[in-house]
């Protein structure tokens, strides 16, 4: 049977949202239908050059074909087992993984929100195991304008008033310093400490850079204290900074770290908390899973997005692409552009608040066919596909720099 021919347009299906979803979002008014590389299409077949790439889950371009094989031939053989038995895909998937980010042990997951919960659960019995704080007692420290995901725990630690207004009572057991401050760190670590939980790059703040040797400093503080450094790197990491993780740029090794997004290749929800041996061995059978965590699609899908890292070719992409977008930018400061932070294809750009709020700006970019998606304020956030070619970067920053002159 084949499918029946579309009959709503975009104006049509986006009013037809309206009385039965959730408002939990406010999308760009563009009803997509179809996609390949650094491009979308909507259901009028108008392109569009995606610059926003799923906030990172497409690292890899819109049906990357080497991942959209590897799901094809997993779908026909087998997708789902639950953890009740053994499948034929998650050994190499985490043997793969571990061996990537230089780590011993997987916990496989689905969404980002997921992989951090469960960090927050293994660090927190690491601590009562293995460090020896007293039952109940146990902190991690996080930092300000945080973005680790939206269950009542993560919002319980968020800074945000629209994200946790209206969700309390909230889960205890946190202490929020500025972030990119190590004297603050240093007061709030004590002897309950289980963990520190950062992004080493803020996304959703605005690409939010720390200084050099933060990350470094964040290091040798949670060693000298005896706590866990877990490093959020589900929007971070996998290639997007140049380099495999972004804590590689100051060669630090946490004790954890938490991958999604783009680990699923754009395909299928894959998350992960990697770690060392002595951390992830404190879970014993029965204390925590998931039905769907480490399903052989999913493995499949994320071996082979091991696979594409493992060559390096998309973090030097990624870095050599970067050196086109900061230049971009940099020539666009003064010329409606007030300030920007990059570090490989990811940029946070602060636009001339005259000229229009982030919201305003994404609206207009996506008339002259670019995507992208506002933060705060006047603040908007480019992460193309790694697989964008320079000439489609520099139409980019054309049209970018067209939008704020107009
Ligand atoms: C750093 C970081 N952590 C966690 C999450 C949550 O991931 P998910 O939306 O898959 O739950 C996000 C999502 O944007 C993120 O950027």
């Amino acid at each position: 049977m084949t499918a029946p021919a579309r009959t709503r347009s975009s104006a049509e299906l986006i009013r037809a949202e309206e009385p039965v979803l959730a408002h939990n979002y406010h999308p760009l008014p563009v009803v997509v239908a179809r996609a390949e590389g650094a491009w979308v299409e909507d259901v009028e077949g108008r392109r569009y050059l995606d610059m926003l790439a799923g906030y990172s889950a497409l690292n890899f371009g819109h049906r990357n074909p080497v991942l959209i094989e590897a799901a094809h031939r997993q779908l026909d053989r087998l997708t789902l087992t639950s953890r009740a038995f053994h499948n034929d895909q998650l050994a190499e998937f985490a043997e793969s993984l571990a061996a990537l980010t230089g780590q011993d042990m997987v916990l496989p997951m689905n969404t980002g929100a997921e992989a951090v919960e469960s960090a927050v659960k293994v660090a927190r019995k690491w601590a009562y195991e293995v460090k020896g704080v007293p039952a109940d007692r146990a902190t991690i420290v996080v930092a300000s304008g945080n973005f680790h995901g939206r269950t009542t725990t993560i919002v319980s630690f968020s800074t945000d008033e629209t994200a946790r207004s209206g969700f309390g009572p909230f889960t205890p057991g946190f202490r929020i310093v500025p972030y990119n401050d190590l004297a603050a760190l240093e007061a709030a670590v004590d002897e309950t400490t289980a963990a520190v939980l950062i992004e080493p790059i803020q996304g959703e703040a605005g690409v939010v850079i720390p200084d050099e040797g933060y990350l470094a400093g964040v290091r040798a503080l949670t060693s000298r204290a005896g706590c866990l450094f877990i490093a959020d790197e589900i929007q971070s990491g996998l290639g997007r900074t140049g380099r495999t993780l972004a804590v590689d740029h100051e060669g630090v090794v946490p004790d954890v770290v938490l991958l999604g997004k783009a680990l699923g290749g754009g395909i299928v929800p894959v998350s992960a908390v990697v770690a060392r041996r002595d951390v992830l061995g404190v879970l014993q059978p029965g204390e925590h899973g998931s039905t769907f965590g480490g399903n052989p699609l999913a493995a499949a899908v994320g071996s082979a997005v091991v696979g594409l890292l493992e060559t390096g070719e998309f973090q030097r992409w990624a870095a050599e692409l970067g050196a086109v977008l900061r230049d971009g930018l940099a020539a666009l400061v003064g010329k409606g552009v007030v300030g920007f932070r990059a570090r490989g294809l990811w940029a946070g750009v602060d636009v001339d608040p005259a000229i229009g709020t982030g919201r305003e700006i994404s609206e207009r970019l996506m008339q002259e066919g670019i995507l992208v998606k506002d933060t705060h304020g006047s603040t908007i956030r480019l992460a193309p596909p790694l697989t964008i070619t320079d000439a489609e970067l520099r139409s980019a920053l054309e049209t970018l720099e067209k939008v704020l002159a107009a």
